[in-house]
Parts: C-alpha cells; sequence; structure tokens
C-alpha cells in the first residue's frame, strides 16, 4: 500500500533530519570495522517507524522534532541493534535483512554481537549527552531502559526464544511475547517523544497507552506479513516464521483471526488518541501502520 497523504508529508519531512543524524557518527574512530558494521545495517534503511513516532509524538504536544531528535536517534540505534541480534544464528538465524544479507553474514558473528552491542551502547550515549532539560533526559533515559531491557524487548525476546519449545501456547502468553518484544519499544518511542515535547500527565499516559497497542498492532502485521507477503517485497526472508516452529497470530488464530486482531488493536490506539487535540498524524500512522505492506 502505497503511503496516505500525510504520512507521507511526515516522512517528508523528518527523514532528512533523521536519516542526517543516524548515519553520521562511526565514521571516526580506531574500531574502523565496528564502525562499518553499525554503519551497514543503519544505513540499510529501515521504515525508520520508532523515531518518526518519538518525533511526532513531541510534535503532537507541542514540541518541535528538533527537541526529540536525541530520543529519536537513541531508538533506531537500539531497534537496528535488536534486528542485528534476532539474526544471528543463536537466535532467529536469518540471512536477509532490509535488502541486504544479514550483518553477521558479511562481517561475522563476533563483529555482528559488538555492533549489537555498540549500538546499544551509543543509544544510551546520545540521549545522556544531549543538550536537553535534566529531568527530561533522566525520564527519556529511565524509558529507553524500560523498552529496551529485561522489562521490554530483550525480555520478550527471550520469551520468544523460549516459545519455540513449548507445546503448547494460548493467546494471553502470545500477546505478552509481542508487547515485550515488539511493543514495549515502540510504546518507548511515543512515550519518549511525548516527555521531550513537555507533555502533561494526561497527554503523557494518553500517548502511552496508544503506543502500546500500536506496539502489539506492529507485531501481528509482522506476523501476518511474514505468512502473506514475499521476500523481495519484505527484504528479509518470508514464510520463516511457520519453518522455525514459531506460535504467532496466524498460526494461532489464523488469517481472518489475526486481521481482526489487528484491527481490534489499531482502534484501541485510535480510541487513546481523542483527547489529544493535535491528534492528526499520530492517527494517520496508526491506520497506515495496520495496512503496510512491509
Ligand atoms: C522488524 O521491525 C522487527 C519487528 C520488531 C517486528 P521493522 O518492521 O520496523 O523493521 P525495519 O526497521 O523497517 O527494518
Ligand atoms: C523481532 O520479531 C522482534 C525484535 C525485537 C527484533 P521477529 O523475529 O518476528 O522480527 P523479524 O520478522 O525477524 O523482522
Ligand atoms: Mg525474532
Ligand atoms: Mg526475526
Ligand atoms: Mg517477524
Amino acid at each position: 500500500m502505497e503511503a496516505p497523504a500525510q504520512v507521507q508529508a511526515d516522512l517528508d519531512r523528518l527523514m532528512p533530519l533523521l536519516d542526517t543524524g543516524l548515519t553520521a557518527p562511526f565514521r571516526q574512530g580506531d574500531a574502523v570495522r565496528l564502525g562499518e558494521a553499525m554503519r551497514y545495517s543503519l544505513e540499510a534503511g529501515g521504515k525508520r517507524v520508532r523515531p518518526v513516532l518519538c518525533l511526532l509524538a513531541c510534535e503532537a504536544v507541542g514540541g518541535t522534532p528538533a527537541e526529540a531528535l536525541p530520543g529519536a536517534l537513541a531508538l533506531e540505534y537500539v531497534h537496528t541493534y535488536s534486528l542485528i541480534h534476532d539474526d544471528l544464528p543463536a537466535m532467529d538465524d536469518d540471512d536477509l535483512r532490509r535488502g541486504r544479507p544479514t550483518n553477521h553474514k558479511v562481517f561475522g558473528e563476533g563483529h555482528a554481537i559488538l555492533a549489537g552491542d555498540a549500538l546499544l551502547t551509543e543509544a544510551f550515549g546520545v540521549l545522556a549527552g544531549a543538550a536537553l532539560d535534566p529531568v527530561k533526559r533522566a525520564e527519556a533515559l529511565a524509558l529507553l531502559a524500560e523498552g529496551a531491557g529485561w522489562r521490554g524487548m530483550a525480555g520478550g525476546q527471550a520469551l520468544d526464544l523460549e516459545g519455540e519449545k513449548l507445546a503448547t501456547y494460548d493467546l494471553d502468553h502470545l500477546r505478552l511475547i509481542h508487547r515485550l518484544k515488539t511493543g514495549a519499544l515502540l510504546r518507548a518511542s511515543v512515550e519518549i517523544g511525548a516527555v521531550l515535547g513537555g507533555a502533561a500527565p494526561e497527554a503523557r499516559s494518553a500517548l502511552r497507552a496508544y503506543g502500546e497497542a500500536i506496539g502489539l498492532a506492529f507485531q501481528i502485521q509482522d506476523d501476518i506479513l511474514d505468512a502473506t507477503a514475499t521476500e523481495a517485497e519484505l527484504g528479509k526472508r518470508a514464510g520463516k516464521d511457520a519453518g522455525r516452529g514459531k506460535i504467532t497470530y496466524p498460526s494461532l488464530l489464523g488469517l481472518d483471526g489475526a486481521r481482526q486482531a489487528l484491527e481490534e488493536a489499531t482502534e484501541t490506539a485510535l480510541c487513546h488518541l481523542a483527547s489529544l487535540p493535535n491528534r492528526n498524524s499520530l492517527a494517520a500512522w496508526a491506520r497506515y501502520l495496520a495496512l503496510r505492506a512491509k
């Protein structure tokens, strides 16, 4: 699906800001090959959903994109690290990512692990070193830790791996895995944007709830695309979840059931925006992410 006008306009406005900031670092330093490995995965593209949502949430509460930029960069560093590690032989063992051979295929497993470690560390570094109000900075750092760590993405990835060996599975457990492995960082993306934009408490909690709901929706659509799209469309291997015996929304509920769950999570996200005067972009993004083709 083509991006709708509002989404395209946001991308045209915000991508240049992000791309310059994301790819400029890691060019100078002693560990030249490690820097190359980090840039390889960052420069491969990706939809930049997390940093864009961070900037949009900041704008939705009256801030400017520049105020949220360090948070946005940090989120894409964490996300890119999570993909590099997710593709390792010890995890999903994938060969293709963002239309390129995976990081470990090019740089070797050791460097891929270290590129991930370094991106995670840089994420906290870029936020900690930014010229931000100290209270906002501390809150953003705490939210990043919550979204990325054992209460968030890393915890969810562990449950996902353990799940490959479980004999039975119910929807509550699958929802928990999705909320943690993918939802937590998306929720953090939106909430960090809100905090850096100076959100009032009610707006912040509405945006946190919106982020939580689109985070679940995002992984449901990722599962649906894995089962229905092609490798050429996705820029990553398709049909790999069934191949690895992963339990997913389509495997548990069928495609129709998965699509219904996706719609429900998207509606929940939209409901949480109702009290926000400046909600058009975030609403358009919630609808778009549910219908995206990659
Ligand atoms: C893929 O994320 C992994 C999940 C958390 C579902 P994206 O679909 O955002 O991947 P990129 O950043 O566009 O490559
Ligand atoms: C990954 O979920 C979530 C992450 C935290 C990286 P998947 O394993 O389904 O992501 P893809 O399909 O490989 O992008
Ligand atoms: Mg995985
Ligand atoms: Mg994977
Ligand atoms: Mg997937």
